[in-house]
């Protein structure tokens, strides 16, 4: 990267010069918040490829070497050494936790995981078809209903605790959503389990019966919500970080993140992602899917491919894929959709038209695998990167909090309507 400290540009003949900012890793950014004053001029950029919204110490991407940090740790160390818990606890704190801090976050969560009694109502207003993450939207909105002591924003020790609940209850109300629709009662959390397993208790414990927890589900589980905690300034986090810049309550931002997150172009690609395999069905098949997905007129995109910032591998979708080998093995599954997975992952790396546009599997192309072999239904894949993304989400609403350049979000526009005109009456039109 070419070291300068600013830029200068011709307005019209008139010299402009801006100042150039520099992270510690990544691309330098020209401040532009002269230009305006400086050139009358905004800037225009669809979809924020090339604008950084804010300063952030939280992940650092490099989508040209398909590098992940989390808090400066590379994410395939974190994946193979530590748990969703101390992840988590990175993310907000900055630092990873003695082993007094770990024990002492653990306890909290565990004892935060339970939902208010009367929340158990709010899910029995949904039809029982209704998408999971329609209730889990919903039933995150309403936490700000039941904990009016976590709602002073100038309170460090009370959005703090907002985060806790946060991370803690997601899981409680996931679940609850997934046992609503299949009409089973809601469970309790225990407060014995860890943090992955006690999910699972939750979701797969039949009433009046006793689940025999595997181990090998749980790691894959917790490695999992590793991987989808954090992003940078994705989507679904800037949404969090826009609705958090109005002073909304810390419930209602992660709730904005859950809508956002729903989408098929962001969190919502892993369950768009099985249903497209199971759509291509055979290996056979694939050579037509790759047609049709580099056919713009057909509207068929190739889910789980393709990223915003990774114009390489996504880190994550490397570790996922060797993953899901390892997990189905040792779950003695072999699920046909992993070969018509592997033989749509090796055709598009040798087609022009994906190698030319740099499209790589992304984190979603082999996680919807691997939740099908855990058993998780196709509609809870994406409250599974939710739950996972809490963390993350938690981790930049408290930094905004206390940034000092943090004001709120309102970009402009071009405008390209009608110039001003007089009112016509109707009997003049
Ligand atoms: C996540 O931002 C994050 O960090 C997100 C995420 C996180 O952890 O938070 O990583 C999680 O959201 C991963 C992405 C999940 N989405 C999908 O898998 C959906 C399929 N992918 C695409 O829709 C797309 O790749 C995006 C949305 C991910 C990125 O879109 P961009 O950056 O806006 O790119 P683009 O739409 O401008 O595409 C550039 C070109 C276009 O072709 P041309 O106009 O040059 O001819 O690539 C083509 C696109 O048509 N293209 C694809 C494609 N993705 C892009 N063509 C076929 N299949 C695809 N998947």
């Amino acid at each position: 990267m070419s070291d300068f400290d600013q830029v200068s540009l011709d307005a019209g003949g008139k010299p402009v010069t801006l100042p150039v900012l520099k992270g510690t890793l990544g691309n330098p950014c020209i401040d532009i918040a002269t230009l305006p004053k400086q050139t009358g001029c905004f800037t225009y950029d669809s979809g924020f490829t090339a604008t950084a919204s804010c300063k952030s110490a939280v992940t650092y991407i490099d989508g040209d070497e398909g590098v992940l940090l989390y808090r400066g740790y590379p994410i395939d160390q974190l994946a193979g050494k530590s748990s969703f818990l101390e992840v988590a606890y990175l993310l907000i704190n900055g630092e990873l936790p003695t082993a007094e801090q770990m024990a002492g976050f653990e306890h909290e969560v565990t004892h935060h995981t339970m939902m208010h009694e009367a929340l158990k109502n709010f899910f029995t207003g949904f039809r029982h078809d209704a998408h999971p993450m329609a209730m889990l939207c919903g039933s995150v909105a309403s936490l700000s209903a039941f904990y009016h002591d976590t709602l002073d924003l100038n309170d460090p020790e009370q959005r703090r605790m907002a985060a806790v609940r946060l991370i803690a209850k997601m899981p409680t109300l996931a679940a609850a959503a997934y046992r609503y629709s299949i009409g089973w009662p809601i469970a309790y959390p225990k407060n014995e389990l860890d943090y992955s397993s006690r999910f699972l208790h939750m979701m797969f414990e039949a009433p009046g019966a006793q689940l025999e927890l595997n181990p090998v589900v749980a790691k894959a589980l917790d490695l999992l919500f590793i991987l989808h905690a954090d992003h940078e300034q994705n989507a679904s986090t800037s949404t969090v970080r826009l609705v958090g810049s109005t002073g909304a309550n810390p419930y209602a931002c992660v709730s904005a993140g859950i809508a956002a997150l729903w989408g098929p172009a962001h969190g919502g690609a892993n369950e768009a992602v099985l249903k497209m395999l199971e759509e291509i069905g055979t290996p056979d098949n694939v050579e037509s899917a790759i047609a049709k997905a580099k056919d713009r007129s057909s509207g068929f995109r190739l889910m789980g491919f393709g990223h915003r910032v990774y114009k390489n591998f996504d880190p994550r979708a490397k570790i996922i894929r060797e993953m899901t080998h390892k997990v189905l093995e040792e779950l003695g599954v072999d699920d046909p959709l992993l070969e018509v997975a592997m033989k749509l992952e090796e055709a598009a790396l040798k087609d022009d038209y994906f190698v030319e546009r740099k499209l790589y599997p992304n984190v979603d192309f082999y996680s919807g695998i691997i939740y099908k072999a855990l058993k998780i239904p196709t509609e809870m894949f994406t409250v599974m990167f939710a739950i996972g993304r809490t963390a993350g989400w938690v981790a930049h609403w408290l930094e905004q909090q206390v940034d000092p350049e943090a004001k709120i979000g309102r970009p402009r526009q071009i405008y390209t309507g009608a110039d001003v005109r007089d009112y016509v009456p109707v009997d003049k039109r």
